[in-house]
């Protein structure tokens, strides 16, 4: 089993990578943490009003969550699945960041599409239809993240419909605060010109 162990502790370490922080204060734009929501998301560098930055990050935090997958399926699907639950906690738990970390959307897309391409496209498609038409990204991950389980049963088995159903989970409980904004109608909305609100 220590093949395993070893293979998730890579992958919780490429995921806790925290790009958006990193590219935000490379831009000198200061700590992403206290800015809008205070999440290290694409959604919050979006935020700051540099589109390409979120951009970046977005592509950054995917492509880890992909990079990790497509690592472990080298040794199986069995690895590849670990992998990809290793690399979205250590995005929602680094260890460089006290273990307050983000919320898990983008790097969970990113092992969507290593895994399988079906589900990653109904996630992405799905993601984009509700954050085009109630401009919540918030509410487009969770529908988008909840719709996971069920387009993987369909497409690949339990095995990979039990890691969604995990991630999804995870993610809802990340977004706690989102859900309770959303409730209250004070989550702010995202456009693509950069949104102030939280
Ligand atoms: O990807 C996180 C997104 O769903 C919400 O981000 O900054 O609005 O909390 P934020």
């Amino acid at each position: 089993t220590w093949p395993f162990y070893a293979g998730f502790a890579l992958a919780y370490l490429l995921g806790s990578i925290p790009f958006g922080l990193v590219l935000t204060r490379l831009a000198g734009l200061g700590d992403i943490r206290s800015i809008g929501s205070g999440n290290i998301g694409a959604t919050n560098v979006l935020r700051t009003g540099n589109k390409k930055l979120a951009a970046a990050t977005l592509i950054l935090d995917g492509a880890k969550g992909a990079v990790a997958v497509l690592i472990a399926w080298q040794f199986g699907p069995d690895m590849a699945v670990l992998a990809a639950a290793g690399a979205i906690l250590g995005h929602c738990f680094p260890v460089w960041l006290r273990f307050k970390g983000g919320k898990g959307v983008a790097t969970t897309v990113g092992t969507w599409l290593a895994l399988s391409w079906p589900v990653g496209l109904i996630v992405c498609a799905s993601w984009l239809v509700v954050a085009a038409v109630t401009r919540y990204s918030s509410l487009a991950a969770l529908i988008a993240l909840a719709l996971a389980p069920v387009a993987a049963w369909h497409f690949e088995g339990p095995q990979f419909a039990e890691l969604g159903a995990f991630i999804a989970v995870l993610v809802w409980i990340r977004h706690h605060e989102n859900i309770r904004r959303l409730l209250r109608g004070q989550e702010g909305r995202i456009s693509f010109g950069g949104s102030k609100n939280k």
